[in-house]
């Protein structure tokens, strides 16, 4: 069993899709362990996207995902890293495969409708970054 973390962005709150988002991981075998809305500030926003402040993309990114509600989820299941970024589709969603999140929904590369981890040590991060023990279920 593995955990990652998704975020419907601020992009899909806003055009209504926390519910396809959530019944798409729930239809293929992910189980929502952990979820809340929040809404980051910037300094969250920077905090949360760490690793790439070095990127061009930095500042609007961060602006863009501090620019409304998000819903923070832990997702549980096999392989739940990989499957979840199945689900969700490339980055850019004029790549993503027919069917995936991003191609359904999103609008850019930037506002891409989804995020997820994308490998353990991000995954216990970024986990660890919106949600604590008591906070997960545990079954
Ligand atoms: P995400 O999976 O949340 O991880 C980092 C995010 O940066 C990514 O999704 C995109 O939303 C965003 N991103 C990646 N590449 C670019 C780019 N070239 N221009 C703007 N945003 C980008």
């Amino acid at each position: 069993m593995e955990r990652t973390l998704s975020i419907v962005k601020p992009d899909g709150v806003r055009q209504g899709n926390i519910g396809d988002v959530v019944s798409t991981f729930e239809k293929n075998g992910l189980k929502v362990a952990a979820m809340k809305m929040i809404h980051m500030d910037k300094k969250e926003a920077e905090g949360f996207y760490a690793v790439h402040r070095e990127r061009p993309f930095f500042g609007s990114l961060t602006d863009f995902m501090s620019s409304g509600p998000c819903v923070v989820m832990v997702l549980e299941g096999e392989n739940a890293i990989a499957r979840n970024r199945e689900l969700m589709g490339a980055t850019n969603p004029a790549n993503a495969a027919p069917g995936t999140l991003r191609k359904r929904f999103a609008t850019s590369v930037e506002q891409n409708v989804v995020h997820g981890s994308d490998a353990p040590e991000t995954a216990a991060y970024e986990i660890g970054y919106f949600f604590n023990q008591l906070e997960i279920v545990n079954k």
